[in-house]
């Protein structure tokens, strides 16, 4: 089996996540990964053997890593060079600057949701459009939220062939490790409506009619999503049938919140913390049974996203997809998650 040669430009909250998901893969390697400069993340790349770039070809910024005792194998064109695919990790709205280094390079890029679509032109999500992006030279893996919204309502199009849906996303301030973020004391609407969250969705399902509201709340765990979905007459499904369909999809845990005495996130991340990922991270989406209900043909739900993991088995199916080396997005992600899983000893 030939490795594909994975760089990662970016080790942050989702740069160091998607490192150890696709240092977990068979047909996969990380050959590096960047840092700006000898910041405490470079430790944690040195501990998990991934060779450590720096993010600027600079050579004074090449050597200061070495004055703070880190082993710097050199520049981000050094990385390129010896990669077949970089998942770029960097900070939103750096895209354009950086495609224009990947493209000289040579190389097949990913970008994530902090970029636009406008930026590649295409869209990632597994269970969407993963044919779509079978062999393309680049693609942006669509945010969080979007992501949370795509794992719930594409199985419920497959099923129905039409949709209409009103969401309001119901967001944390920050990530837990952000200190610079708020509210801290307030209830923040974004007063752009719609926000982009759900009509992103149409970027990798552009079938689903989509809009939606969002506010900003003082809490760091998830997001969650308040959604209401519209169904075509004659659907013929049941609120049970429904649920069946979430818990028989992927990446999806359906519990009780009642029953299962998990009425909030702060249950819900205990029980993350449970399974026992690192970084205590759920990638499915968590939605409660008991907040699921139809009636005639509107169906209610809610749904829990945990912002900083449930992209990342994504990236590693994106990264079968551009290189064309697994077509059926189901075999792709029984892979990559039953490689997580044997990566953490679950
Ligand atoms: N955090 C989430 O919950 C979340 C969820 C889904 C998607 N996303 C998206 O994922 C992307 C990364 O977000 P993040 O939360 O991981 O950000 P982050 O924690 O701030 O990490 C970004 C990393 O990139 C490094 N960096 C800075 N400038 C760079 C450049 N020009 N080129 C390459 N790397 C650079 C940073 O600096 P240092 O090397 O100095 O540390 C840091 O290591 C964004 O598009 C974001 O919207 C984030």
């Amino acid at each position: 089996m030939v490795t594909i040669k994975v760089a990662i430009n970016g080790f942050g909250t989702i740069g160091k996540r998607v490192a150890d998901a696709i240092d977990a893969q068979k047909d996969m390697s990380v050959v590096g990964v960047t840092k700006t400069g000898p910041s405490f993340g470079c430790g944690l790349a040195v501990k998990r053997g991934f060779p450590l770039y720096c993010t600027f070809d600079d050579e004074e910024k090449i050597s200061s890593f070495a004055e703070r005792g880190y082993d710097c194998k050199g520049g981000l064109s050094d990385l390129l060079s010896i990669a077949d695919i970089v998942i770029d990790c960097s900070p939103g709205k750096m895209g354009a600057e950086n495609l224009a280094k990947y493209k000289s390079a040579g190389v097949k890029y990913m970008f994530q949701g902090g970029e636009k679509h406008s930026l590649t032109g295409l869209s990632y999500t597994s269970c969407a459009n993963h044919a779509e992006n079978f062999n393309a030279q680049g693609t942006r893996v669509v945010s969080c939220n979007t992501t949370g919204l795509s794992r719930t309502l594409v199985p419920l199009f497959d099923f129905c062939g039409s949709l209409k849906v009103e969401c309001t996303m119901i967001r944390r301030a920050a990530d837990p490790g952000d200190s610079h973020k708020g509210p801290i004391n307030a209830i923040k609407p974004v007063l752009q409506v719609p926000s982009h969250h759900g009509p992103d969705v149409m970027s990798v399902k552009p079938e689903i009619q989509i809009n939606s509201m969002a506010v900003a709340v003082p809490t760091t765990l998830m997001h969650v999503h308040a959604i209401i979905a519209d169904l075509p007459v004659g659907h013929g499904l049941s609120t049970e049938m429904i649920i069946d369909m979430w818990k028989n999809s992927p990446r999806i845990i359906v519990m009780n919140g009642k029953n299962d005495r998990i009425p909030t996130t702060a249950e819900v991340m205990e029980m993350a913390r449970d399974i026992g990922r690192k970084w205590g991270d759920l990638h499915e989406i968590f939605v409660w049974e008991d907040g699921v209900k139809l009636v005639d043909d509107r169906l209610y739900y809610f749904q829990a996203i945990h912002q900083e993991s449930d992209v990342i088995p994504e990236n590693v199916d994106c990264v079968r997809a551009l290189m064309g080396t697994e077509k059926d997005w189901r075999v792709s992600v029984s892979n990559t998650d039953q490689a997580i899983s044997n990566y953490y000893g679950l």
